[in-house]
């Protein structure tokens, strides 16, 4: 398979399985004897990922999710055991070391900083490693220090140096040879408000300016929401959906109802109603009524029955209604809603 021609990045049919060894000990007659059981953990199960040139592509998830080893296939860090992935159209299982060179990556959690250099001294090695030198690497790296607030520190010892200003050196790092395609897995974890806004301004700018293909992990969903032009979410290594920012949020708005009533009526009767997902019971901030609000299928041409039920269930118990809205859902709640349900 080639990859997708107008993709900076492009996973093709992605699969990866690790075995892990779980041991106990079990006392019997004459020995204390160990016992391992062997399990498996998948971390990607057929993941298809495209991004474009000047694209920003969020991949979330929960803990243990697969968003970190994702981010290490692509960048030739880890095997996958199954498919193919793409940068820059160059298969990456065939040129590792060329992947390295071209992508800038931040991978959460690894110290990429080397402690006894200072910030100047390790953007100058990791610079030279990827043939960027002379005045060019010695503009680029005074640019990205004072980007990220760093300047002061560029001549002190990294090992003297917070947690957050090494993690901001780690950002400048993967920045320094001015790559096409950035992975960012969590990069604004533990950051102070400055610093958090002034990457995100800079992946905004490097994507919308200069055309990089981005990939972000990160928990926070605002961070998602504000940056990301589409969103994967996976799940055990599953991508249990993959769409444009927009499309994913009003997808599920469509499907959110909140009844505006003048008593809360029991919710096991309204559950069971086909086409009705979730039903639960919000305090009004009029206080002589309740929101009731409902989760209706997503499938359009089932949801218009479920309301018409429900409208009918509440009138034969007598309960007034006041009013009918759509919510407006976020990423979040879209978030809760695909990764706690067994979608
Ligand atoms: N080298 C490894 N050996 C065995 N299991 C591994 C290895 N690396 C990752 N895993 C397992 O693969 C799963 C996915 O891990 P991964 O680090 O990709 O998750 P994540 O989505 O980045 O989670 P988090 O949000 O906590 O960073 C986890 O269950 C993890 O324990
Ligand atoms: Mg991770």
């Amino acid at each position: 398979m080639t990859p997708d021609s107008g993709s900076l990045v492009s996973l093709d049919g992605i699969h990866k399985t690790f075995f892990t060894r779980h041991f106990f000990y079990r006392e019997n007659d004459d020995a204390r004897r160990r016992i391992y059981v062997k399990k498996e953990v998948h971390a990607a199960q057929d993941i298809n990922i495209d991004i474009a040139p000047g694209k920003i592509f969020g991949l979330l998830g929960p803990n243990g999710a697969g968003k970190t080893t994702t981010v290490k296939m692509i960048s030739g860090l880890v095997k996958p055991d199954k498919g193919a992935v793409w940068v820059e159209g160059i298969n990456v299982e065939k040129s590792r070391k060329e992947i390295l060179k071209r992508i800038g990556v931040v991978l959460e959690g690894t110290r990429t900083t080397i402690w006894p250099l200072t910030p100047m001294e390790n953007l100058r090695y990791y610079g030279n490693l990827k043939n960027v030198r002379g005045s060019v690497l010695k503009k680029r790296a005074h640019e990205l220090l004072d980007f990220i607030g760093l300047s002061e520190k560029k001549d002190v010892q990294v090992r003297h140096m917070s947690r957050g200003q090494k993690q901001k050196l780690a950002i400048c790092i993967a920045l320094i040879a001015d790559p096409k395609v950035i992975l960012l897995d969590e990069p604004t974890t533990g950051l102070d408000v400055q610093s958090s806004r002034a990457i995100k301004d800079k992946i905004i700018e490097m994507t919308r300016e200069h055309g990089k293909a981005v990939l972000v992990t990160t928990h926070d969903m605002h961070v998602a929401q504000e940056l990301c032009d589409t969103i994967g979410i996976i799940d055990q290594g599953k991508l249990v959906t993959c769409k444009p920012m927009n499309e994913l949020i009003e997808v599920f708005s469509e499907s959110v109802f909140e009844f505006r009533v003048d008593e809360a009526p029991l919710l096991d009767p309204l559950r069971a109603i086909p086409g009705v997902v979730q039903a639960e019971v919000e305090n009004g901030n009029q206080s002589n009524t309740k929101l009731l609000v409902l989760h209706l299928t997503p499938k359009e041409e089932f949801r218009s029955e479920a309301l018409y039920n429900v409208v009918t269930h509440l009138r034969d118990c007598g309960i007034q209604l006041h009013s009918i809205n759509q919510r407006q859902q976020n990423l979040e709640s879209v978030f809760l809603q695909l990764t706690t349900s067994s979608i």
